[in-house]
């Protein structure tokens, strides 16, 4: 690196097109978005249902096909990765979905699902043992838990264990998509804090993916507004989620449930206001 060149992101998106079926039926469900996310870094995207937030996690996976731009780990192109790679790649970089229930092989105990990635990775059954007991106690877990079906738990707590699943392996980039919005608010609170304790602990980068701007403003530093397969703007957690700029994230933060049945009034009357800007209300 020399002076004044900034490292290489951990994530760097450039460009990426991501387009869903072929000719007539094709939809293009990414426009050409560019993101950038640094090591230990948390950034948020929000928007409305469809406007795209998914499927840029899922192309992170490989799990959306990419048909134009680039996907860069670290400094290297994985857009286009083999198999093979991406198996590899799963070291690094890991999701939690929203529904941890149809996530979590319920064939297997908790025990068994953390230590399986391990063991297939080869390491050593004692020292994945030693990984899983410790995991199941960074995510305040008992370690009894280990012995125990994913059926026997509540949400949160399977939350919790799939969130020890994706940082099991220690990976350096997770992929969250609606991680706490199948929660009730209290159980989204202790899920929340313990995503950030373990980013400060382990330096880990999120891209978390919510509808939810108060959930984002708890844990983001940056924060992306996703409209129509675009990032129409992207800045600072607090500015985006307290005063944005542009008209469709103004609606986004209106439109976000407050507790004050005052407070809620008033944005309801902002939000049908700015109905009327012309371009701002997105059909889907
Ligand atoms: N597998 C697929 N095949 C075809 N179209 C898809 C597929 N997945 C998503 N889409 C379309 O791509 C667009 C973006 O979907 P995406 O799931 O990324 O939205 P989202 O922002 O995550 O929405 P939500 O908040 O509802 O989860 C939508 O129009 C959706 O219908
Ligand atoms: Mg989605």
């Amino acid at each position: 690196m020399t002076a004044g060149q900034a490292p290489d992101p951990l994530l760097r998106v450039s460009d990426l097109i991501v387009e869903y079926g072929h000719g007539r039926r094709a939809h293009r469900a990414l426009h050409g978005v560019d993101l950038d996310i640094a090591a230990g870094e948390c950034v948020g995207l929000v928007g409305e249902s469809g406007s795209g937030k998914s499927t840029l996690g899922k192309a992170v996976l490989g799990l959306a096909p990419a048909s134009a731009g680039t996907i860069a780990f670290d400094g290297e192109d994985i857009t286009r990765a083999s198999r093979r790679r991406r198996r590899a790649l799963a070291q690094d970089i890991q999701v939690v979905f929203q529904d941890p229930y149809g996530s979590l092989n319920p064939h297997l105990s908790v025990g068994e699902i953390l230590a399986e990635p391990l063991t297939a990775g080869g390491i050593a059954v004692a020292e994945a043992r030693t990984r899983v007991a410790d995991m199941l106690d960074r995510v305040r877990l008992d370690p009894s838990t280990a012995d125990r079906y994913p059926s026997e738990f509540s949400g949160g707590q399977r939350q919790r264990i799939a969130i020890a699943r994706a940082l099991v392996r220690r990976p350096r980039l997770i992929v969250c998509d609606e991680p706490v919005s199948a929660l009730d608010l209290t159980t989204q609170d202790v899920v929340l804090d313990l995503l950030l304790d373990l980013q400060r602990e382990t330096g880990v980068a999120y891209l978390f993916v919510s509808h939810d701007l108060g959930v984002v403003r708890r844990i983001c530093h940056r924060v992306a507004v996703m409209r129509r397969g675009e990032i129409i703007e992207i800045g600072d957690g607090d500015q985006i989620t307290r005063d944005p700029v542009h008209p469709y994230s103004q609606r986004l933060r209106l439109a976000s449930p407050v507790a004050d049945p005052v407070e809620q009034r008033r944005r309801r009357e902002a939000w049908l206001a700015l109905r009327e800007v012309p371009d701002v209300y997105s059909a889907g």
